[in-house]
């Protein structure tokens, strides 16, 4: 942990790569884990634009689930230590698989969504932006009466090109690459830790021998990694 904290402080750039992980100690389900969302559904049947044309009120159910456990959501301490060291210049981007929000409501300013963000409600057919209400309506779009999804990237769908070349950019001439809260299962942003020149962190609860040659390996909870770097990073 000393190191990693060394490696933190003397680093002219940090990248922070986030998971579902990360917001579970604000009560968020992650995917994979026992309590994980795809423990109860299969996401093959719910998470791709198949399952939102061929089943739309499955498909609706599911989101709004997901919109509603994120209601009573706050950041948690990993969030707000990641934004104040961003605030401090100990890191320079956020890069995260969450469609939750939280590391912005956190305060992190560069944050890449890689996988969109849950709460941008879209029409699937014509892409015109609704208000978060209209799905939760289950409303139509105004423009060409197609179905509302939300912002997310569905299996099988593209990554926002902007936030994934940003991410690239930043992940390729970091010092210091933090990976937190993910089991580095999907593509393609399980490829990011491998394209850095720089230190790779991983940060997870569940260590499975799967995971790259990381550089440093902390199993446990990402709030509680956090606040120890956060002590010997002040030290
Ligand atoms: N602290 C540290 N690690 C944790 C914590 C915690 N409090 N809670 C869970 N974890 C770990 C789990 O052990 C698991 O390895 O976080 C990891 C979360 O992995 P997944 O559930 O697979 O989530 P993620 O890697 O973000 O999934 C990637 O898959 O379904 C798609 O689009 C979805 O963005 C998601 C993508």
């Amino acid at each position: 942990m000393k190191q990693t904290a060394t490696w933190l402080k003397t680093a002219d750039s940090v990248v922070v790569l986030t998971g579902a992980g990360m917001s579970t100690e604000s009560n968020i389900p992650d995917f994979r884990s026992r309590s994980g969302w795809w423990q109860q559904v299969d996401p093959m049947t719910i998470a791709t634009p198949e399952a939102l044309e061929g089943n739309p009120e499955q498909f609706k159910a599911f989101y709004k689930a997901r919109l509603e456990a994120l209601e009573e959501a706050e950041p948690n301490r990993g969030h707000q230590i990641i934004a104040r060291w961003e605030e401090r210049g100990l890191v320079d981007r956020v890069a995260t698989q969450n469609v939750d929000g939280l590391h912005q409501r956190a305060g992190s300013r560069n944050v890449d969504a890689l996988h969109g963000t849950i709460h941008a409600i879209r029409c699937h057919r014509c892409d015109r932006p609704h208000e978060l209400d209209a799905f939760l309506r289950d409303e139509a779009c105004v423009s060409c009466g197609g179905v509302l999804r939300p912002g997310v990237v569905l299996f099988g769908e593209m990554l926002p090109q902007d936030a994934w070349q940003r991410a690239l950019k930043a992940i390729e001439k970091a010092d210091v690459v933090l990976v937190i809260g993910t089991s580095l299962d999907v593509y393609p942003v399980n490829q990011l830790p491998s394209v850095t020149g720089g230190k790779t962190v991983y940060i997870n609860r569940d260590i499975d021998q799967s995971i790259h040659a990381f550089d440093a390996v902390h199993q446990g909870s990402a709030g509680e990694i956090l606040e120890e770097l956060d002590r010997l990073m002040e030290a």
